[in-house]
């Protein structure tokens, strides 16, 4: 395991570690710009209203669709009426499933086929919001006016909207992430352990919530389609497009050179993108679409609703002898998902027996899909407020507790670590906090009125890299242009990419000119699964050094090209994860109920740091998406209409400034021995496990465990009326 300070890189066949500086990649000269805090390049064009996002790019011609959306959760459309939409000023035309272009059924994503693509082929209704109609204007105030006269009837039957871990239609998940574990005997550990934990833990709901509403604007050039878009990879969407339309891939462009936060909901091809190549198709101009924030809730993929056990048994001096964690999630009838909330308990913590289940519950709702830290984030929530609640039955510090199960191998795949660092984070942590003075005995600190708790809870998350290409040239004029498809959804990805760049061409950052997120630059992975800047920054290492070597002394300009894909699939199995540990400080007013996190202090292990500016701010961003995960976000349905109730900012609450603590993070030396950079990914890493640490803490302040996320007051608030939903 390495804590020291500088990196290892393992030799996996020989087993001999070599220290590596953690200033300088192996095999590339530095300019040193890599690891120096650097501003957004693009900050002062967004600052400034001059940096476009998809729905402000100009175009010529241009004419807006509006979305009539079903307002029944399961049926047919019987009758549209759109007399009245087509006789208002400005309508071009109205498109439902009786003349809308065909769709191929075969259009899906990672997960396989998506039903929830194929938008106005059918009279079927599959949940309430789905679009029924798209109506095209010559303004958006226009086409919104025509949307809202369309008259709809319905044919409703009876709708299935309601998530339980109980439910009937419960069934295995897939299993894309690898199968499920079970080694070791888990019920003969259980039933010998000297503390057992058995308890169930409940995650809502949720939503990703990016700022800019997703918008597409669609037009074509001679047989070439093109558009801008809100995604978080134009090539990963452009993929989608093509099946969706039966198009060869070369003849899509699409273009997303700002997006603002994505969060997974914009990872895969939008509806706001179907319908407007659709509207493109038919009215011969430019349509653009862009969702209103209702429709970004009614339409964008949440986080599905998880009921998990969790089973754990130790032995009296803090061993670990068996975890097992049963997950259910909520599922859509339309297209597969996994929720994968079981990965860290297969990886994070030894014992001799491990199981694992994910189980699915197919509903009459939205396709979920991923959501900040996809499955680790209801999945730390479960295990880690267990794990919290086997330290407290072994009296045991849970930092201490935690250190003591440390794995020397992965504890399902036996596998090596590559950088095991999750104990150098717990110290770390533990000293900033000054953990050793905690009294950790719950209800012991009052400050007036108020209980306070402090608490602890780590993660892990999956690192590693995807297929990417890139391309730079050296121009005659000194400079060089890289040329990549990512995107940058707001992490400050265009900046890091320039430095890896300079560092990789061993020249000053002001020699390198960056383009990105547009799919004329060849294939590249999302920005998504904390992996962006891993493949991306692979791809420019490869294209540099070739231009370093084979066109160094080629004449200028000279462009050299490369493609990872053989290389990241050629990487010796190993457990690669980036690791946290997120400490926090609440404060409970019991008879109000109100818990305020008045601290959270992260420490992670990222492997290199590429820009420690953006950096910390990813991670503390992530921590705040932790706490708003932890105190506020839900998004509730309504059994009877089977409709979301709180698909707007006024009722789906989001953590804002007056939530917010003081937010610090901090980075242990650490090196990923598998990526040529050393680089892990912060992408996620600061969301996981924050929930647990903050449910944690006010066990600590209130003497009460909290296993249903968000921690509303209603489940805190003392001396209350019990109502059924409490107890549930
Ligand atoms: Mo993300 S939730 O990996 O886009």
């Amino acid at each position: 395991m390495n804590g020291a300070s500088a990196g290892v890189l393992l030799n996996t066949t020989t087993g001999v570690a070599t220290p590596v500086p953690v200033t300088s990649p192996p095999g590339s000269p530095s300019t040193g710009a890599v690891g120096v805090p650097r501003p957004r390049v693009e900050g002062g064009a967004k600052v400034s209203g001059v940096a476009r996002y998809a729905a402000d790019e100009p175009i010529d011609d241009l004419a807006y669709g509006s979305m009539v959306l079903a307002t029944v959760s399961r049926g047919r459309v019987s009758d549209i009426d759109v007399s009245v939409a087509l006789a208002m000023p400005g309508v071009l035309g109205v498109i439902d499933h009786s003349n809308a272009p065909r769709l191929n059924p075969k259009a899906g994503n990672f997960f396989g086929p998506d039903a929830g693509l194929l938008l106005l082929q059918d009279d079927v209704i599959p949940f309430a919001g789905w679009p029924i109609a798209l109506v095209v204007a010559r303004t958006p105030e226009m086409a919104q006016a025509a949307a809202d006269s369309v008259r709809a009837t319905y044919q409703a039957e009876l709708h299935d909207t309601t998530f339980s871990a109980a439910h009937p239609g419960a069934r295995p998940a897939l299993t894309i992430f690898g199968e499920e574990a079970n080694v070791g005997d888990v019920d003969a550990q259980l039933a010998a352990a000297d503390v057992v934990v058995d308890e169930r833990y409940r995650t809502p709901e949720e939503h990703c919530g990016a700022m800019e509403l997703h918008s597409a604007t669609a037009w074509w050039e001679g047989d070439r389609l093109q558009a801008f878009d809100s995604n978080q990879g134009p090539f990963t969407v452009a993929a989608v497009l093509a099946t969706l339309f039966s198009l060869p891939l070369d003849r899509i462009r699409i273009r997303s050179e700002h997006v603002g936060g994505g969060f997974g909901s914009k990872g895969l091809c939008g509806p706001q993108l179907v319908l407007a190549v659709m509207g493109s198709m038919r009215f011969g101009h430019p349509v653009r679409v862009t969702l209103t924030r209702n429709q970004v809730f009614l339409l964008t993929p949440p986080r599905p609703a998880t009921d998990q056990r969790v089973r754990i048994g130790a032995t009296a001096d803090g061993r670990l002898t068996a975890i097992d964690h049963q997950a259910v999630f909520s599922l859509s009838r339309l297209g597969e998902y996994v929720e994968n909330c079981t990965e860290m308990t297969k990886t994070m913590y030894a014992a001799p027996a491990v199981r694992t289940r994910l189980s699915a519950v197919p509903l009459d709702v939205l396709p979920p899909n991923s959501v900040r830290g996809p499955g680790m984030t209801p999945g730390s929530f479960a295990l880690e407020s267990a794990i919290d609640e086997v330290a407290e039955r072994l009296g045991m510090d849970p930092v201490e507790f935690r250190l003591r199960n440390e794995p020397s191998v992965g504890p399902v795949s036996g596998l090596p670590f590559s950088s095991g660092n999750l104990p150098a984070c717990l110290r770390e942590g533990a000293r900033r906090f000054n953990w050793a003075a905690r009294d950790p005995r719950p209800r012991r600190r009052r400050e007036g009125h108020l209980l306070i708790g402090t608490s602890v809870a780590a993660a892990n998350f999956s690192t590693g890299a995807l297929p990417s290409s890139a391309a730079i040239t050296a121009e005659a004029d000194g400079t060089f242009s890289v040329l990549i498809g990512a995107s940058d959804i707001g992490t400050g990805a265009r900046t890091a990419l320039i430095a890896l760049a300079a560092d990789a061409l061993a020249v000053p950052t002001e020699l390198i000119r960056i383009r990105i997120a547009d799919t004329d630059f060849g294939p590249a992975w999302a920005a998504g699964g904390s992996r962006g800047t891993t493949s991306w920054a692979w791809a420019i290492s490869e294209a540099a050094a070739k231009l370093r070597g084979e066109f160094a002394d080629a004449a200028r300009p000279v462009t050299a090209t490369a493609d990872t894909t053989e290389l990241v699939f050629n990487l010796p199995p190993m457990e690669r994860h980036a690791y946290s540990s997120i400490f926090s400080e609440v404060t409970v007013d019991p008879a109000t109920g109100e818990v305020r996190v008045r601290r959270l202090l992260g420490i992670f292990a990222i492997g290199r740091v590429v820009n420690p500016l953006t950096a910390r701010s990813q991670a503390t961003g992530g921590m705040i998406m932790g706490l708003s995960i932890a105190l506020h976000e839900e998004s509730v349905r309504d059994a009877v209409s089977g409709r979301h109730v709180n698909a707007d900012f006024a009722g789906y609450h989001i953590a804002a400034h007056a939530d917010v603590p003081e937010v610090e993070a901090g980075f242990v030396p650490d090196y990923e021995p598998g990526d040529p950079w050393g680089i892990k990914g912060v992408g996620e890493i600061g969301t996981v496990a924050t929930a647990a640490s903050i449910a944690n803490a006010v066990w600590h302040a209130t003497g009460v465990r909290q296993r249903t996320l968000p921690i509303r007051l209603d489940r805190v608030l003392e001396e209350r009326v019990p109502t059924t939903e409490r107890d549930l």
